[in-house]
């Protein structure tokens, strides 16, 4: 199977991984073009149909979604609307225009139960709102177009956006002392080396080298640790651009209710997606100084 990357469609624009897919197409001689929000909402079918077919694209990138997870909770009608409805539309409307589709989805499907890293195929039993949302824009997806790949990650942060990596440097000038949670399990992964891991199939699609390619993969960095590990590991390295840190107690998630709950083991099993395709996989710890890097030198100039 062989497919022209000339032009690969990215949706979500202005998200974490919609950015630095945009950002890095380059480095693959890769021609993307990438649509926002404001220019393609995905809830608009008889938008989505005719951006589509006037594009036209090789192979569409799903990275829009609806991942305020505690919101979620009380936006469900929203949250399904995005995740579940226009990933089923997306889908149609691929498989009518032959137009594979790369959608991303989430730890969050799975409860936390299991001890050891969930595999693609282990059961999954999303115990809140965005997760059973996204769950739900999986299984449309496969029930609806078979050239299509369901890429599962986790923890995500970047220097854009809302996530975990940035309210800890926000905390760290606002607080002496700060409690975060240390029994949820999983693995804070960089947008950019998600964009990276999907850029680097979409150029081996290119080569026509795989035959199965189509599926679900689980993609996260690597080294599994908790919130307070991610939060212990941001604050030793902001040292280094002489902040103050925050003393950081660990705690129980039972101490810190949220509208939503999450699982306490969210570990994705990458073996597959590194079988398959080869990506490239790193620790957590090296997308993360990176961003810091990227956030506090620009703060500094
Ligand atoms: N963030 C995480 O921790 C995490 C963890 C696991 C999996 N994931 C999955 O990874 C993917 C990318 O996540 P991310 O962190 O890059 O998300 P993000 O930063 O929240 O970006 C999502 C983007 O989707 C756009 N969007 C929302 N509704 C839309 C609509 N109706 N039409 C078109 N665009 C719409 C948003 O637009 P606006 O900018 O206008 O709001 C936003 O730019 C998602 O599928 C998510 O479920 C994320």
């Amino acid at each position: 199977m062989q497919i022209d990357n000339s032009n690969i469609l990215v949706l979500g624009a202005n998200g974490q991984v919609g950015r630095e897919l945009a950002k890095r197409a380059d480095n693959f001689n890769i021609n993307v073009k990438a649509l926002s929000r404001l220019e393609l909402d995905i809830t608009k079918s008889e938008d989505v149909a005719s951006v589509l077919q006037r594009i036209g694209p090789k192979i569409l990138i799903n990275a829009a979604a609806y991942t305020a997870v505690d919101d979620a909770e009380s936006q469900s009608e929203i949250a399904f609307n995005v995740n579940r409805d226009a990933v089923e539309t997306l889908a149609k409307n691929c498989a009518k225009f032959s137009i594979p589709l790369i959608h991303l989805s989430t730890d969050y499907v799975f409860d936390g139960k299991k001890s050891g890293a969930y595999l693609e195929d282990d059961p999954v039993c999303p115990i809140g709102v965005y997760g059973r949302s996204k769950e739900a824009g999986e299984a449309h997806l496969r029930d609806i177009i078979d050239e299509h790949m369901i890429i599962r990650t986790s923890w995500v942060y970047s220097a854009h956006g809302n996530n975990f990596l940035r309210t800890m440097l926000r905390l760290a000038t606002e607080r002496d002392e700060l409690n975060i949670v240390e029994d949820q399990k999983g693995v804070p992964t960089f947008a950019g080396d998600i964009a990276d891991a999907l850029l680097s199939i979409v150029q081996r699609l290119t080569l026509g080298k795989h035959e199965k390619v189509w599926g679900t993969f689980h993609y996260t960095a690597k080294n599994p640790t908790t919130w307070r590990g991610f939060a212990d590991e941001i604050f030793n390295q902001i040292r280094n651009y002489d902040m103050a840190v925050p003393v950081v107690n660990g705690i129980p998630s039972s101490q810190y209710p949220t509208p939503a709950s999450r699982p306490l083991n969210s570990v994705l099993n990458c073996d597959k997606i590194e079988r398959v395709f080869d990506v490239p996989r790193r620790s957590w710890r090296e997308g993360m100084l990176e961003v810091i890097d990227q956030l506090l030198k620009d703060e500094q100039q």
